[in-house]
């Protein structure tokens, strides 16, 4: 896919989620099928950029390009300021976050609540495109604030006139949060408006789901998150089907088995152990979410505290899955890694990324 002057492996997009998208998840993701992932959102506050988080989340290197870096706030100076700051340490594209309803975000008009003052949309997106003139500037945000305001359409075409050089859209509202399901006429709807690329988001959980919402929409690409969670291979699950309206096999235990060491190796390396073992927990947890015997062995797993009983415990599920099937193999067919607790995680990540 050409998309904002980069070619892309496919339409598949990660959905920036504070505090899962970090720099292993994202590399994962696209070395098993995703086009382009978005980082966790960083703070246009400038004086949190030199806490540790910041400068974390900051960190690119040996990412696969493009390089796509979200930042959030409600002023159109720090705004433009954070994402030459970001240019200046390695984005090569700017993500603008409107779609957020954390509270913290909010409360300071920034995030989804912003879509109630389009005037201070406006400039805010004027200000970040003239501040990065070589940069794309791309904007992500929900239906509207509520349903009774589904101002999609109006956000989009100003999006469009300020120079922003795509879109993702949420299909939901603020106030539902991340209650009911989403819905896409309102993103259909956006895509006859404006000519930029428009990326549809929410509740995108199968490769079946995948088909029926790039037909539905007319979208030009997809945007997944929640159940990408423990499942990073979604992408190349769903790119297949596309291509060739097929399923793929469900994958084989032991090369899932590998996936898991690999991206637990990484969060060891990128957070140091101590960080890394923490972290690792709810990946864990979300690859195993669904699996015979899962239950037990998170609340067993949650207890270890270092690398090796970490890695070990990990290894001893695993193994005892392979046994007993060569494919991985969930409990209940409906059982999706990510969901519900994640979405109620998911406002409390976010105040802790602004917190920074
Ligand atoms: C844990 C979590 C953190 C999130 N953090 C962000 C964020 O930092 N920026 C943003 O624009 N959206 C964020 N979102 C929203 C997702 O990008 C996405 O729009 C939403 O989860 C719907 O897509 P899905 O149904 O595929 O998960 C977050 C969602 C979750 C679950």
């Amino acid at each position: 896919m050409e998309f904002v002057g980069y070619t892309l492996r496919n339409n598949l997009f990660v959905a920036p989620m504070a505090g899962v998208t970090d720099r292993p998840f994202r590399q994962l993701c696209k070395q098993l099928g995703a086009g382009l992932a978005v980082s966790e959102m960083v703070t246009s506050n400038s004086l949190l950029y030199g806490s540790a988080k910041t400068l974390r989340r900051a960190n690119h290197q040996g990412e696969v390009e493009p390089i796509s870096v979200q930042i959030a706030g409600a002023d159109p100076q720090m705004m433009a300021e954070a994402a030459r700051h970001n240019v200046d340490h390695g984005a090569q594209i700017i993500d603008i976050n409107m779609g957020c309803p954390a509270k913290k975000v909010c409360n300071v008009m920034a995030g989804s609540a912003l879509m109630q003052d389009e005037a201070l949309v406006a400039k805010i997106l004027a200000a970040v495109v003239k501040a990065v003139p070589k940069t794309p500037v791309t904007l992500k945000f929900r239906t509207g604030w509520n349903r009774e305001h589904k101002n999609a359409p109006a956000i989009a075409r100003i999006a469009e006139d300020n120079g922003i050089r795509a879109i993702a859209i949420h299909g939901r509202t603020r106030a539902d949060q991340y209650r009911g399901e989403a819905e896409y006429d309102t993103i259909a709807l956006v895509k006859t408006q404006v000519r930029i690329p428009v990326i549809a988001n929410g509740d995108i959980s199968t490769p079946q789901k995948a088909r029926f919402v790039l037909d539905y929409t007319q979208a030009d690409g997809l945007m997944i998150g929640r159940a990408a969670q423990g499942r990073p291979w979604l992408f190349r699950e769903i790119e297949h089907y596309l291509q060739t309206g097929e399923l793929l096999p469900a994958p084989a235990v032991t090369e899932i088995h590998q996936i898991l060491r690999r991206h637990l190796a990484d969060l060891y390396e990128f957070y140091g152990e101590d960080t890394g073992v923490k972290i690792a927990r709810k990946h864990i947890a979300w690859y195993t979410k669904g699996i015979a015997g899962a239950a037990t062995f998170r609340h067993a797993m949650n207890q270890l505290g270092n690398v090796r009983d970490q890695l070990q415990a990990a290894d001893d599920f695993f193994l005892a899955h392979a046994e007993q099937h060569e494919r991985l193999h969930y409990e209940t067919p409906a059982a999706t890694p990510g969901g519900d607790d994640s979405t109620t995680t998911a406002t409390n990540e976010v105040n802790e990324v602004l917190a920074a």
